[in-house]
């Protein structure tokens, strides 16, 4: 084993912490378990092989494992499957802080691997949601992850463009659409670039143009009280704000993540916590 942290090292090029990070992510052990059992068997060592490899081409290491972990929840993923970021972890986190605030029903467009749509299964226990998504394999990805927390009877799932076709009003409409500039995508990490699908990143010319589509055609499903929440790209609070003062909405916030950043965009009236977020 130490000689295969040591291959990881050197093909790599990380620390031996990462090394055994990664390690153990394949094997599936936890981090010091890897050294427990010192000799590594032929089977694992050839498989350990194909996925370092793997590894080498920049594919990231959730597409190499097809797994991932997303707050409490282990995730299957799959290449072409958008790898929920920790930014979404923080934007789910900001929901459970509104107050007064029980959605029954929620819309979770461009769900990916489902990962929004369970931890709010969870979140708000008598909660029915309905999770879109226009990509066939993110569709197949969330079905499997819903099946595997039992959520089959409360997160509905449908492929189809943003949510064409839905038939009821909803409590919460959330999204982490694709917002990313179209200019900015070449600078993007080669591990992104090269894997991650761009039908979930490209946000179009500023990066606004699913979030604006997605308020238009959201505006007949919300209820009367009812909240939209997107995740956003920082710089682009100020043409979202002109957007939305021009479709005529006055009620609306944008928050922080953990890094102080303007990520969400929280349309709808909201009785916060104190915050210091702008309108
Ligand atoms: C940034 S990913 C977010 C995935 C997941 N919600 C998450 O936070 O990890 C955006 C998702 O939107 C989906 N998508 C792109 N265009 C769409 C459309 N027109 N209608 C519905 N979903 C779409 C992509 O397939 C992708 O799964």
């Amino acid at each position: 084993m130490r000689e295969i942290v040591e291959q990881v090292i050197k093909e790599l090029t990380v620390s031996r912490g990462e090394a055994e990070l990664i390690v153990a992510a394949l094997l599936e052990k936890p981090r010091f378990g890897i050294y427990l059992n010192d000799s590594v068997d032929q089977g694992t060592r050839k498989l350990l092989h194909t996925r370092l490899m793997q590894l080498k081409t920049g594919m990231p290491l959730e597409y190499v494992t097809t797994k991932m972990q997303f707050m409490d929840y282990s995730l299957h993923i799959y290449p072409g499957v958008f790898i929920p970021r920790f930014e979404t972890e923080y934007f789910i986190e900001l929901i459970g802080k509104l107050v007064d605030f029980v959605p029954e029903r929620i819309l979770d467009i461009g769900t990916g691997t489902g990962a929004i749509s369970i931890a709010l299964a969870h979140l708000y226990p008598d909660a029915q949601i309905f999770a879109t998504d226009i990509s066939d394999i993110a569709i197949r990805c969330a079905r499997e992850n819903i099946k595997k927390y039992g959520l089959g009877e409360r997160i509905h799932l449908t492929q189809c463009s943003i949510c064409d076709g839905a038939s009821t009003k909803f409590d919460l409409i959330i999204s982490n659409p694709p917002y990313i500039p179209s200019s900015r995508l070449r600078s993007l990490p080669k591990s992104v670039r090269d894997f991650e699908p761009m039908l979930a990143i490209d946000g179009g010319q500023d990066g606004t143009q699913f979030i604006e589509l997605i308020i238009q055609q959201t505006a007949e499903y919300l209820n009367p009280g009812g909240v939209i929440a997107l995740e956003i790209d920082e710089d682009t609070t100020a043409i979202l704000k002109k957007f939305l003062q021009v479709s005529g909405y006055d009620k609306f916030s944008f928050k922080r993540d953990q890094f102080r950043k303007y990520r969400y965009l929280f349309i709808g009236n909201l009785k916060n916590e104190k915050s210091k977020d702008i309108n």
